[in-house]
């Protein structure tokens, strides 16, 4: 058993996530993010690769007072569980994922994070071993299953995205797509890693919606299995 596992990615319109330094940028505006605001309260729990904290430095929490109370309401917790994909434990213990709101937070881990790491994320976070190098997402995913969470929502980066959707464990894929141009054929694209090399590889997609948000389109994709 694992969760559904749905990947929200705003790209520009040259298909890139963020600049050549892996850069944050703003490719979407309000509507959209609170779009984005509403699929956070939904979930269960989002997590993003350690790539994109240590760029981006997100909290991940609910924005909308709304929204937190309606979850409350219905007895769950005001923010998702925060997750975050990190083999060597390298989250900074300042990290706003770590502090903004309360909530449990999750750092997942694998057999190469030194001691010292684990001890300091434990006073902020559950700490899940998954994997000998890279985290086992495929493990990771049913341990999180086990604790509650049936519904999750992935925020990136492209590496995180790859991981996933090449262990053939993506159901979702939620992009918006900007009306701007970042260029460069080293800025991160939503599937990076390797790629594949054989077209009977491809993960094919289902176009569910698509739709336009102030000056970009909003294109809902499920993916089909394999
Ligand atoms: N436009 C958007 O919607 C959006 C959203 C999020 C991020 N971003 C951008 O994306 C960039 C960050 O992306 P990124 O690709 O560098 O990092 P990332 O995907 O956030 O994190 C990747 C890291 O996760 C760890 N990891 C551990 N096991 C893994 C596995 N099985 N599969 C994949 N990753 C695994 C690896 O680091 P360890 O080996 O250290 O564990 C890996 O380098 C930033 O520039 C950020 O601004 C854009």
């Amino acid at each position: 058993m694992r969760p559904y596992v749905i990947v929200n990615v705003a790209v520009s319109a040259d298909g890139k996530i963020s600049t050549r330094e892996r850069r944050q940028v703003k490719i979407s505006g309000k509507e959209d993010f609170d779009r984005v605001d509403e699929m956070k309260a939904g979930c269960d729990a989002i997590m993003v690769g350690i790539g994109t904290v240590l760029a981006d430095d997100p909290s991940l929490t609910v924005k909308s007072a709304d929204r937190i109370d309606e979850r409350v309401r219905n007895g769950r917790p005001e923010h998702p569980v925060r997750i975050v994909v990190d083999s060597k434990g390298r989250t900074p213990p300042d990290a706003k994922i770590l502090h903004k709101g309360p909530g449990l937070r999750i750092i997942a881990v694998s057999d190469l994070a030194p001691e010292k790491n684990i001890i300091i994320l434990k006073q902020h976070a559950n700490i899940i071993q998954s994997g000998e190098k890279t985290i086992d997402l495929k493990l990771l995913l049913e341990k999180l299953s086990e604790t509650g969470v049936s519904r999750l929502m992935v925020e990136g980066g492209g590496t995180l995205i790859w991981g996933l959707l090449s262990a053939g464990l993506v159901d979702e894929l939620s992009m918006f797509v900007g009306n701007i141009i970042i260029g460069g054929k080293d800025a991160p694209t939503l599937a990076d890693g390797i790629g594949y090399i054989s077209e009977s590889d491809f993960p094919l997609l289902e176009l569910l919606s698509i739709s336009q948000i102030e000056e970009g389109v909003l294109i809902h994709w499920k993916v089909k299995k394999r």
